[in-house]
C-alpha cells in the first residue's frame, strides 16, 4: 500500500499522543466503533512505541502508523513495533537513507511551496501540510494546486469539526489529520461513547464534503 493509498482508507486519521498502553487500546477501540480505520501514534510520550506494539496486535484490520518521528532510530523502533506507516511533521535529510532502506509508506510534512517541491523531487507525491492552519490553511492549499496539481495534501494542525469539511472540499485534499477527535479532556473523563460520536460525525462531515 502506498501513501496515497493510506491517506484514502480513510479521509480523517486521528493523530494520538498515548499516556498508556490501555489508553491507546481503549480509545483506538471507540475509534473504530466510530468507523476510523487509519490512526498516527505519535512518539511523543514514553507509553507510545508499546502502545504501537499493543494496538497491532489488538486490532489486525486497523492501520497503525507512527507519527513524530524525526530520526531513523525512532523510524527503526517504530517499525519494528509494527507501524505500518510514518509521519514526520518535516522532512530532514537524515532520514532520507531509512526511509530508503525500510520502503515504508512515508508522509513527510511541509509547509512552503518550496519544502513541497523538495518533497515530490525525493520522490513523496502525498505530503502532510504541517501546521496547516498556521502556515495558510486552505488558501494556502488553494494556491499550491495550480503550480502543483500532482500534489496531495494531508494537512494537520489545527484542523478541527468545524473546518474539516472545507478542507476536505479540496482537490488536492486526500484526508485530513488532527488530535481533535481524540481530545485529552475525553480521554481523561473516559468518555470512550464521546469519541466513538466525534469519530462517526466526523466521517459524516468527511463524506458529504
Ligand atoms: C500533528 O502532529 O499533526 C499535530 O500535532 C496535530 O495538530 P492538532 O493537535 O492541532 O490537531
Amino acid at each position: 500500500m502506498d501513501t496515497l493509498a493510506i491517506l484514502k482508507r480513510g479521509p480523517v486519521m486521528p493523530v494520538m499522543v498515548i499516556q498508556s498502553v490501555d489508553e491507546a487500546l481503549q480509545v483506538t477501540r471507540a475509534l473504530l466503533d466510530g468507523g476510523i480505520n487509519t490512526f498516527e501514534i505519535t512518539l511523543r510520550t514514553p507509553a507510545a512505541l508499546d502502545g504501537i506494539r499493543e494496538l497491532v496486535k489488538a486490532f489486525p484490520d486497523a492501520l497503525i502508523g507512527v507519527g513524530t518521528v524525526r530520526n531513523a532510530d525512532q523510524l527503526d523502533a517504530a517499525l519494528q513495533a509494527g507501524a505500518r506507516f510514518a509521519v514526520s511533521p518535516g522532512l530532514p535529510a537524515a532520514l532520507l537513507p531509512a526511509l530508503a532502506a525500510n520502503k515504508v509508506p512515508f508522509l513527510p510534512g511541509v509547509a512552503t511551496t518550496t519544502e513541497a517541491m523538495n518533497a515530490f523531487d525525493a520522490g513523496f507525491a502525498a505530503q502532510k501540510l504541517f501546521p496547516a492552519e498556521a502556515v495558510g490553511g486552505v488558501p494556502l492549499l488553494k494556491s499550491l494546486h495550480s503550480p502543483l496539481p500532482d500534489i496531495v495534501f494531508c494537512p494537520t494542525g489545527g484542523i478541527h469539526a468545524a473546518n474539516a469539511a472545507t478542507y476536505l472540499a479540496l482537490p488536492n485534499v486526500a484526508c485530513v489529520g488532527g488530535s481533535w477527535l481524540a481530545p485529552a479532556d475525553l480521554v481523561q473523563a473516559g468518555d470512550w461513547q464521546g469519541i466513538t460520536k466525534l469519530a462517526a460525525g466526523a466521517l459524516a462531515q468527511a463524506q458529504q464534503a
